[in-house]
């Protein structure tokens, strides 16, 4: 049974400081356009894939959408002042396609580019370094269409798609996130259907899993021409993967569970083709790779994206899945409202394994945050102790990555707001920041609270021993003069 640090964590508080990371290490928080933007018809604004998914009876867990969400498209101003006021640095957004493009052969729309000027312009101001993301799931329904992430055509629309937005933003964004999550984008989306646009094929998710990185190689050298200083990379959700016995066959089903899960994506991006046992495995599943392909998604990148939520167990289970695997509950664990299982320490085993295998140029916390039942007590605060706690034992795993060598360079906490989660509708929020979603009236939870103490006092404190040793020296200085 895993450790239960929680009772602990008031200790483990002062054993983080902002000064513990690089004065250049990025604190950010982290949302995305479909989460948070809401009017979803406003300025020119087509259907995503994801309007049409939440249209369908059933999809999403408390019959919401993002059609309105936390409305960020008119309270952005609002949402930066308070991603300024916790003292981060940077700030993770991502770009919504069908704001841009309207149809197959549609001129981009100016109130779209607009906006997002408007946005990064607002992030500059504010001192806050803007990480876009082109790709975060909310595909046009015109493109799903005509096939979709299944059809190749897709991967051009998407690189046309990144060479108007980083011609259009290059001169101002510098750090460009191509995909994220396309494990999330294939499989949730077309083999188990719990995501847009809820097609349930495993050979259509696996042949789109490679359109996805296909993309993703093909749009980073328009991106690199297109501004010159652009610091690529992509977000993967990654995960520690353990078999849940000794026995032989429940290692072999774990190691090929890893292979799907988290070697699929990393060995093709660091240039070493597919892994080959998983190839295998996959016998008529195997995507359709045209030549040229794999050398495409090889392409250097300059930071590796990790999104972090949850370990998984693995079991052997013949015809349970394509690869006879199955996922195992652990015992005894600690899990948020989600029923995530909390384990800081596989994020630190996780960071170090792909340090050692992949050894990327610098590697992003692009996502790592946790949802619970958070309530509004009768004085109008949101006491998320349970949050705050999660996120400190997270970054002390973060720390000690880096202690063992892990080349880790920024957190982007997720999320800056509360917000629509996907098949979760409304119901489950993973915001430091509560968002009533009848009033939009923004209130800071206690998590929220704590990482600006986190964030500011530290840098206090370290002003202060400044302008303490200033003191000291000036002092020394006008006794010396005074004696000679
Ligand atoms: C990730 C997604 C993000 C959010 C978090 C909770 O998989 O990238 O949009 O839904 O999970």
């Amino acid at each position: 049974m895993r450790k239960n640090l929680l009772h602990a964590v008031p200790s483990l508080a002062t054993q983080l400081q902002r000064t513990d990371f690089n004065s250049d290490f990025l604190w950010g928080t982290a949302t995305s356009a479909y989460q948070i933007e809401g009017a979803a018809a406003t300025d020119g604004r087509v259907p995503s894939i994801w309007d049409s998914f939440c249209e369908q009876a059933g999809t999403i867990r408390d019959g919401s959408s993002g059609a309105v969400a936390s409305d960020h498209y008119h309270h952005w101003a609002e949402d930066l002042d308070i991603a300024q006021s916790l003292g981060s640095n940077a700030y993770r957004f991502s770009i919504s396609w069908p704001r841009i493009f309207s149809g197959p052969d549609s001129k981009p729309n100016p109130e779209g580019l607009a906006f997002y000027s408007r946005l990064v312009d607002g992030m500059l101001e504010r001192g806050l370094q803007p990480w876009a993301t082109l790709y975060h799931w909310d595909l046009p329904q015109y493109l799903q269409d005509q096939g979709g992430w299944a059809s190749r055509d897709t991967v051009h629309a998407f690189v046309e798609f990144a060479d108007v937005i980083t011609e259009h933003l290059g001169d101002r964004v510098k750090h460009w996130i191509t995909h994220n999550e396309p494990w999330c984008t294939a499989m949730l989306g077309h083999a188990d259907g719990i995501h847009a646009p809820g097609i349930k094929d495993f050979k259509t998710a696996i042949q789109v899993c490679h359109h996805v990185l296909l993309s993703h190689g093909l749009a980073t050298p328009v991106i690199r021409a297109n501004v010159a200083d652009a610091r690529i990379g992509l977000a993967l959700n990654l995960h520690p993967i353990s078999a849940a016995s000794d026995k032989p066959e429940d290692f072999a089903a774990a190691r090929l569970h890893d292979g799907l899960r988290n070697r699929w994506y990393l060995d093709p991006l660091y240039g070493r083709g597919y892994p080959q046992d998983v190839w295998q495995a996959l016998g008529d599943y195997a995507p359709v790779v045209y030549e040229g392909d794999l050398q495409a998604m090889a392409v250097s990148t300059d930071f590796l994206g990790v999104n972090f939520y949850f370990p998984e167990i693995i079991e052997h289970a013949p015809g349970a899945s394509p690869l006879n695997t199955r996922l195992v509950d652990a015992v005894g664990v600690e899990r948020t409202a989600f029923g995530w299982e909390i384990a800081p320490e596989g994020m630190t085993s996780l960071l170090k394994r792909i340090q050692d295998d992949y050894q990327p140029h610098a590697m992003y916390i692009t996502e790592n945050g946790a949802t619970y039942d958070d309530h509004v007590d009768n004085d109008g605060q949101i006491r998320d102790e349970l949050r705050r706690d999660y996120l400190i034992r997270h970054l002390l795993a973060v720390k000690e990555a880096i202690r063992l060598g892990c080349q880790v360079k920024g957190y982007f906490l997720w999320s800056l707001l509360d917000n629509f989660e996907w098949a979760e509708g409304c119901s489950r929020r993973f915001g430091i920041v509560y968002v009533d979603f009848i009033t939009q009236k923004r209130t800071p939870k206690l998590s929220a609270h704590w990482y600006r103490d986190f964030l500011l006092e530290t840098e206090k404190a370290k002003d202060a021993t400044t302008t303490a040793k200033a003191a000291t020296a000036a002092t020394q200085q006008s006794q010396e003069s005074s004696a000679a």
